[in-house]
């Protein structure tokens, strides 16, 4: 029987109740949904709404199920609803009328909302160990990788030069921001839905100050029917994601192209790389072309949640179950990728002597040279034209700058001196930035000192 069979005829029919539960995922939640209910029990008995033997006995059942699930000795499985049927239903068999009363003052509207919420809490606290951990990897490899150059690019053609650290601080950078918005949309979610109800919270003297207090909320949400149809927050989550698989896409792709025999900037290790069916040659980037597919999956729950919840009335509507599935995979996800990042990063192999060849034969300092310019007097634009009249020589004769005579220079323009080639080299043009955020070596290693990582550094303590 149905514990709203009151008002029905008959029993229902067998598929539409498979089609309406929501067992098999929300499971999940088992731990989170009697962690509420165990502070909801507290608050009816406080409150002198439920007399204390009967919420007495109800807290000791509701631990001992809590305990069974954490040590594993106890699955919830059967033909229930959902996750908040069906822990009633198990307390009734075990208890009787003391668990009868637990949903005085109470809805699956407002338990699945703090259910959610109380797991999405958890799920960025993980998120951002993970988080930390990867950002823990892109900096001891730049630590490795302060002085070696590289051509830095715009338009994927070579722009100016820079160093393999700079380029990867610059994906600390990212991820410093995905930390940040995880903590921010922790922030706005630390609202305790539980006490609204179904929709319009009870008729019952309950105290949800408490009741946040208990759960470890800043504070009630204001507002009963605002806060059972609220998704927000899972929302806010999914975008945090997806920015953050943006970011994990984007410097796989960067790997997958360094990886190519044409650049052969990078060897990815050969635990992290998979080999062809047919081809005895290929060892191939899977694993980053997977974290570059799964963000397509990571947007794709974003794109699901949103459309789920446009054209919802308020209050609660069933269609919100759908958040469920979709929200497990994108952290799931999130947090595979992270993690895997992480190793393969470590285990990755450089190939310096490369990059360095790159930036030198390559017309990445031309930035420079017309830099050198203006500082003997001469007006960027007309240095900048100068400078690309060398280059289009250059082009023609099939050298690089450095190989031009000082009585070539002069040719285009008599400021030019013999310490013009300085400006030339590329290491000479990253030690002479000095502005905060440039490539040069002391600067970004000030950068990965400064970083401040909560959760990783409190783990190796
Ligand atoms: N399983 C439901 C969900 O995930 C719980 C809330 C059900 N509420 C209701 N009135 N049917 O959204």
């Amino acid at each position: 029987m149905k514990l709203w069979q009151g008002r029905f005829e008959g029993s229902s029919n067998e598929l539409a109740n498979i089609f309406n539960s929501s067992l098999s995922f929300d499971t999940r939640l088992a731990t989170y949904d009697i962690k509420g209910s165990i502070a909801h029990v507290k608050m009816l008995k406080k409150q002198g709404i439920i007399d204390a033997s009967d919420a007495n006995e109800a807290l000791n059942a509701l631990s001992e199920l809590l305990a069974e699930i954490n040590d594993g000795s106890y699955a919830i499985e059967g033909d229930y609803e959902d996750i908040h049927m069906a822990v009633e239903e198990i307390l009734t068999q075990r208890i009787g009328d003391a668990a009868k009363r637990i949903h005085t003052a109470r809805s699956r509207n407002d338990q699945v909302a703090l259910d959610m919420k109380l797991f999405a809490k958890e799920a960025i606290y993980e998120l951002t160990g993970s988080l930390e951990a990867l950002i823990a990897a892109f900096r001891s490899k730049a630590y490795s990788h302060l002085d070696d150059l590289m051509p830095g690019y715009t338009h994927m053609q070579k722009a100016q030069p820079i160093t393999l650290a700079h380029h990867l601080s610059s994906y600390i950078e990212m991820l410093l921001r995905d930390r940040s918005r995880l903590q921010d949309c922790l922030q706005r979610m630390d609202t305790m839905p539980l006490g609204s109800g179904a929709l319009a919270a009870s008729t019952f003297d309950i105290d949800r100050h408490f009741l946040a207090d208990e759960l470890g909320f800043r504070e009630p949400s204001a507002n009963s029917l605002d806060s059972v149809s609220d998704r927000d927050y899972l929302l806010e989550l999914l975008f945090c994601l997806s920015a953050l698989m943006m970011h994990l896409s984007r410097f796989s792709e960067e790997l997958i192209i360094w990886s190519s025999e044409e650049y052969a900037y990078v060897s990815i290790s050969d635990a992290f790389s998979t080999g062809s069916s047919m081809m005895p040659q290929k060892k191939n980037p899977d694993i980053l072309e997977l974290i570059r597919g799964k963000a397509g999956r990571v947007y794709g729950s974003l794109i699901t949640l949103l459309t789920v919840m446009k054209g919802l009335p308020l209050a609660y509507n069933k269609d919100m179950q759908e958040d469920k599935q979709t929200v497990f995979d994108a952290i799931d996800t999130a947090l595979a990728c992270m993690q895997i990042l992480a190793v393969l990063l470590e285990e990755c192999t450089f190939n310096t002597a490369k990059m360095l060849k790159s930036v030198q034969e390559s017309f990445c300092s031309a930035t420079d040279l017309a830099e050198y310019l203006v500082k003997k007097g001469c007006p960027f634009r007309d240095a900048h034209f100068i400078v690309g009249s060398l280059v289009k020589k250059c082009i023609a004769e099939n050298k690089w700058l450095s190989e031009l005579s000082l009585t070539e220079l002069k040719e285009q323009s008599r400021l030019f001196e013999q310490d013009a080639y300085q400006s030339l080299d590329p290491k000479t043009s990253v030690y002479t930035k000095s502005a905060y955020g440039s490539p040069n070596p002391d600067i970004v290693r000030q950068y990965l000192d400064n970083i401040m990582l909560y959760q990783a550094d409190s783990n190796k303590n």
